[in-house]
């Protein structure tokens, strides 16, 4: 069903597939009503890029309140003045970008985050856009017979393959400046391939080839070419938007039916983040 609209504030598709631009909103303002629309409209697009936003730390944390129990990320030092806001920093000089890969925010937790906000402070002239993907459409482009064999599969998720110091995708937790070693990331945790979403109550692949090590029962070696298979659907452009950042948009997205990627093409400059996540149920 399509959100209600908002006096003054325009909704404009990013692609086809999903994502809308949000133009006329200040979420220094927001009230509960407000909030409650974007939930709504996020529902709807499954991932909002709000334009033109001028905020303070505190006040992008604030915001995020609105929208649900912000959590602390497990892998990265905060900022100073507030407890969720993660930076995200890729320097000139580094190698890395942290989330090089397709995939869905911490999918090895117990409960993953429903939400991740990220708000745009430094991008560098070009470049430094992130993809993402439409994981219902994913899910709902498979033949009915892959369907109901993967909606049948559980998977082991684990943090290790890329948060690991011999991770696959290690490459993918980006240059480790603001690293943190958690002690309370459970080592594996069980999770379903194929998750219905607690709002909307459609279906979605969930799997990944960043945080899923295999299917449950299966070896790796059987697992990984299905999990390739999928990572490559994920990566139709049919699938897909690209958000390119402006400074001061916010983009929240929906873990729950999105994946995304992050883009590494702005060598010898910096680009820098910061995102705050928002607590998830367990899926099913
Ligand atoms: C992330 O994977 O959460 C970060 C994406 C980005 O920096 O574009």
């Amino acid at each position: 069903m399509a959100a209600p609209r908002m006096r003054g504030v325009e909704l404009r598709p990013l692609s086809g597939a999903l994502g809308a631009e949000v133009l006329g909103l200040d979420v220094n303002r927001l009230d509960t009503s407000g909030a409650a629309w974007l939930r709504a409209a996020l529902l709807e697009h499954q991932l909002l890029a709000i334009r033109g936003q001028q905020l303070e730390p505190r006040s992008f944390s604030d915001f995020a309140g609105l929208l649900g129990k912000r959590e602390v990320y497990p892998f990265s030092e905060p900022i100073d003045e507030d407890p969720f806001v993660v930076p995200i920093v890729k320097e000139p000089d580094d190698q890395e970008v942290f989330g090089g890969i397709w995939h869905t925010d911490s999918s090895y937790l117990e409960k993953p985050p429903s939400l991740t906000l990220l708000h745009a402070v430094e991008l560098p002239v070009q470049g430094g856009d992130t993809l993402f993907a439409n994981m219902y459409a994913v899910f709902e482009s498979l033949s009915p017979a892959l369907r109901e064999v993967l909606s049948r599969l559980r998977g082991i998720y684990t943090a290790d393959l890329v948060h690991g110091s011999s991770g696959a995708f290690a490459a993918a937790a980006g240059a480790d400046r603001n690293r943190r070693e958690p002690d309370d990331v459970p080592v594996e945790v069980s999770h379903p391939i194929v998750r219905t979403h607690p709002e909307t109550g459609r279906k979605a692949i969930y799997a990944g080839l960043a945080h899923t090590r295999e299917f449950t029962g299966f070896t790796r070696a059987e697992s990984l070419p299905l999990l390739e298979y999928l990572d490559g659907v994920a990566r139709l452009p049919e699938f897909g938007a690209r958000l390119a950042w402006q400074a001061g948009t916010v983009a929240i997205w929906d873990n729950r039916c999105v994946q995304h990627y992050a883009l590494d093409d702005y060598p010898g400059e910096r680009r820098v983040m910061h995102r705050i996540i928002i607590a998830g149920d367990r899926p099913v």
